[in-house]
């Protein structure tokens, strides 16, 4: 059996694409193939080859479009008290791209994230510029993973170190035939050399050194955010402020304040890192793929984390079902520390991988429109009893920011754990406010 997804049909052309009798045609896949006029075509003998990544204008063959793929879907609401036995997914892609799961675990409830095609641009791109601030490792991943996606007209990184930028962006360009991107990079040593942009990624700032903590880096890292968020907004009124530099909950609340941006449009990232690391973890314990994981990290980017259980699924069942307990809270405790364990192991620097393929990813959630659900830190206005404040919560993305938060229905311990986090992380916000600002 084959599964067909939107690679398939994007190699087909505007001609057919023949399948087998007991292949899948992913439900993304059918769409697309509606748009281009592809007729799908079941044959009785499975066609020869596999399907073969698409080509480009140039012919080269280019990695699949950055189709976001979900990091969470709620789980089923069935009501059965018994969970559905563990499916094995037909692909993980394919899982993952909200293809038809097994009618057990797809009720209606069951959240099937619609992919939309992003906007095409002049040269074919849906985003014309995301300036990446900070050349630091995190900065280059970010950079990296965006170029690499293939879907923004130009990355531009910027770095008050000279010719930092410019070698990292040179280097980046020298990949793109190997990597499969024609997306422009550039390196620059200030925001006005990068000119307007629709993202903005923050990730300039000191990194943590053994021992510390991310709040003991809040007043150095308070002045160099402040500084990024005004000038940025004043550069580019209508963009979007993804904050990456730590401590991230004060951080993102900061570059708010100094921006004078609507809420909605500025966002911390690190729900999706604490989630993904979680998603890793939980895979090795039960030696599956980490797409089969779902789960979100919410609260705070630190002690205040919170993973809701009832929310979590490994394949086709609750975490509690798949996992004891002592190991499920081990591996919550692990993924919540996992920041400090890279720092205690790295000696010098704090994580850069999975922080910048975070950051790179929910800049893409932005950019396509993404209907999924995905842990942000984000201003509440009320959502789960939270009266103001940021905090890290399920949310929709969209071009222009936080499209909504999503209202989960989270066990009562849940709900008390994220509305702590939502009042420690406020008192230290208090606590930066009290800090004098920069003359
Ligand atoms: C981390 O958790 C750097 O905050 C980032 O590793």
């Amino acid at each position: 059996m084959t599964v067909f997804g939107v690679d398939a049909v994007q190699s087909a052309g505007t001609g057919e694409l023949v399948v087998g009798a007991k292949d899948i045609v992913t439900p993304l896949a059918r769409e697309l193939a509606r748009e281009r006029g592809v007729t799908i075509v079941v044959a009785t003998a499975r066609p020869a080859t596999a399907p073969v990544a698409p080509a480009t204008s140039n012919g080269a063959t280019s990695p699949a479009s950055p189709l976001v793929t979900p990091v969470f879907t709620p789980p089923s609401s069935n009501g059965s008290s018994t969970p559905p036995a563990p499916l094995k997914p037909p692909a993980p892609a394919l899982y993952r791209r909200g293809a038809p799961l097994h009618p057990s675990v797809a009720p209606a409830a069951l959240h099937q994230p619609r992919l939309r095609r992003p906007e095409v641009t002049g040269t074919g791109k849906s985003v014309k510029r995301v300036v990446v601030v900070g050349a630091g490792h995190v900065g280059m991943i970010t950079a990296m993973k965006l170029a690499e996606a293939n879907i923004i007209e130009e990355v531009v990184l910027v770095d008050i170190a000279e010719g930092l930028a410019a070698g990292i962006a040179l280097d980046l360009t020298h990949s793109t035939s190997l990597l499969g991107f024609d997306t422009k990079v550039r390196g620059v040593t200030s925001l006005a050399e990068a000119g307007s942009a629709d993202y903005v990624v923050i990730t300039a700032g000191r990194a943590r050194q053994p021992g510390m903590s991310r709040t003991d880096l809040v007043e150095v890292n308070a002045a160099i955010v402040g500084g990024i968020a005004r000038d940025a907004a004043a550069i580019s009124p209508q963009t979007v402020l993804l904050v990456v530099t730590n401590p991230l909950d004060e951080m993102t609340h900061h570059a708010w304040r100094a921006s004078g941006l609507p809420a909605e449009r500025v966002i911390g990232m690190a729900g999706v890192l604490d989630s993904s690391r979680f998603q890793a973890l939980t895979g090795l314990a039960t030696d599956s793929s980490p797409s089969t994981v779902s789960a979100l990290a919410l609260g705070s980017h630190g002690d205040e984390m919170v993973i809701p259980l009832s929310q979590a699924r490994v394949g086709g069942t609750t975490i509690t079902h798949a996992l004891p307990p002592a190991k499920v809270t081990a591996l919550v405790d692990r993924a919540r520390n996992s920041g400090a364990e890279i720092v205690g192991l790295l000696k010098s620097g704090s994580a850069f991988f999975a922080p910048g393929a975070s950051a790179a990813r929910m800049v893409l959630a932005m950019a396509t429109n993404s209907d999924e659900i995905i842990a942000a830190t984000v201003r509440a206005h009320g959502q789960y009893g939270i009266a103001d404040g940021y905090v890290g919560l399920p949310a929709r993305l969209g071009r222009t920011g936080l499209r909504e938060i999503v209202e989960l229905p989270l066990a009562a311990d849940e709900l008390t754990a994220v509305r702590t986090a939502a009042t420690r992380i406020a008192e230290r916000v208090a606590d930066l406010e009290r800090i004098p600002a920069p003359s």
